[in-house]
């Protein structure tokens, strides 16, 4: 289909991006008329039939076997290594919790982590007196690699860092750290939240243990879903943090000692009852993107907007941007000088233009999304050309 074409079918699907120029999918992405429906249908069902029919409960299995099914594909593995999880941060917990953790084990991590992954980290340094050592990626734009070597020791047990960080937007080196962190026998965790629907990812290519990814970022999916992926290595180390009937299957009993025994695929990091519209959503949107929009067609729209938004934001006077062009997705994340991030925001937003302001660094974030266009970029400069002789006008009739 021709592109424009393509573009305008996309963006037909999506109402949000018509209500504002939508450029924060890094926080939730733009629902498609598709989820909706899935998500409205499921609940009439269970409104009317109620919940707790054999149908109902043979559809429900079947789902969430399509939605594993649907994220094997996504991230290259079999459905059985995948687990279906709230959001991202739970699959990081599920991972960082998972090891019978020594005082004195090391956790290596990298300063650029969202809450998502620091607060499980945090947790197992203050519960087990787990030692973590943290590398300073500055922008993520330098030898990411030798900064990690140096860190990696005999006692690492497990390296945690994200694939595209949700601060500056770098790309991170995942296949040569995993590479470094195998070599001492520790499992790698990553944070897949940016990563998951912005740029291809193989996670047997990558070697990776664990990867956890979100379904309402740049998958379109709603919130409350996410999933992830374990490898054989990761399936035979991780023990089972919270456990319930999702997790088990009756066992051949006493000799295993015990009723239930944790299934033997990944699974068993399930737990309990689910959102049934949510998982329908989440199928829906994943089937949508890789049947009517196309992976392939979406990583490269993604790659090519973000440098667009890159090379217009760097051309101005004024404004640094601190995504490393070399290594970057749809996340660009800038300053503008004498410009408080905050108030940018908040005044953008003002003009319709959604993006966000990020802590560390201190800066504004922009999300290209696939279904955003050049012009939508366009109307953002315009919008922060405006903003800035605003607030700087402001400050010198105040000043
Ligand atoms: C890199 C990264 N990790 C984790 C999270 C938390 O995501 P979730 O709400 O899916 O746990 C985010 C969300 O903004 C993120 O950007």
């Amino acid at each position: 289909m021709h592109l424009e074409r393509k573009v305008e079918a996309i963006r037909a699907a999506m109402p949000a991006v018509h209500e504002h120029v939508y450029l924060n999918t890094g926080t939730y992405g733009p629902l498609p008329q598709v989820v909706v429906e899935a998500m409205r249908s499921v609940s009439e069902r269970e409104f009317i039939d109620g919940r707790i029919t054999r149908e109902n409960y043979e559809r429900t299995t079947e789902l969430k076997a399509a939605a594993r099914q649907e994220v094997a594909h996504l991230l290259g593995c079999h459905p059985d290594q995948i687990a279906l999880t709230r959001h991202t941060t739970d699959g990081i917990n599920l991972a960082v919790m998972g090891i019978n953790w020594q005082p004195g084990d090391e956790i290596v991590t990298t300063d650029m982590e969202h809450p998502g992954a620091q607060g499980p980290i945090f947790n197992v340094i203050r519960r087990y007196g787990v030692s973590v050592r943290t590398v300073r990626l500055g922008t993520g734009a330098g030898d990411v690699v030798s900064a990690i070597a140096r860190l990696i020791g005999p006692r690492t047990r497990m390296v945690v860092l994200s694939h595209l960080t949700w601060n500056t937007g770098a790309v991170l080196p995942v296949k040569e750290i995993a590479e470094l962190a195998h070599r001492v026998g520790a499992l790698v965790v990553i944070d897949g939240a940016q990563s998951a629907g912005s740029l291809p990812v193989n996670v047997k290519e990558l070697s990776v243990d664990v990867y956890a990814i979100p379904g309402q970022k740049w998958l379109c999916g709603p919130e409350g879903t996410g999933a992830v992926y374990f490898s054989d290595d990761a399936l035979d180390q991780l023990q089972l943090t919270i456990v319930g009937y999702a997790s088990l299957v009756q066992g051949a009993l006493e000799p295993i000692g015990g009723y239930f025994v944790p299934k033997p695929t990944a699974e068993r990091f399930e737990v309990g009852g689910v959102h049934m519209p949510a998982i329908a959503g989440q199928v829906a949107a994943l089937r949508w993107l890789r049947e009517d929009v196309g992976y392939d067609w979406i990583f490269g729209r993604i790659a090519a907007l973000g440098h667009y938004a890159w090379q217009r934001l760097a051309g101005l006077e004024g404004v640094e941007v601190l995504t490393p062009p070399d290594r970057m997705a749809g996340l660009v994340t800038f300053t503008v000088r004498d410009c408080d991030p905050q108030q940018l925001v908040e005044k953008l937003l003002e003009r319709n233009v959604i993006v966000r302001w990020i802590t560390h660094p201190y800066s504004v974030r922009l999300s290209a999304g696939f279904y955003n266009t050049e012009d939508d970029i366009e109307r953002l400069i315009e919008a922060l050309l405006a903003v800035r002789s605003e607030l700087l006008g402001a400050r010198r009739t105040t000043g």
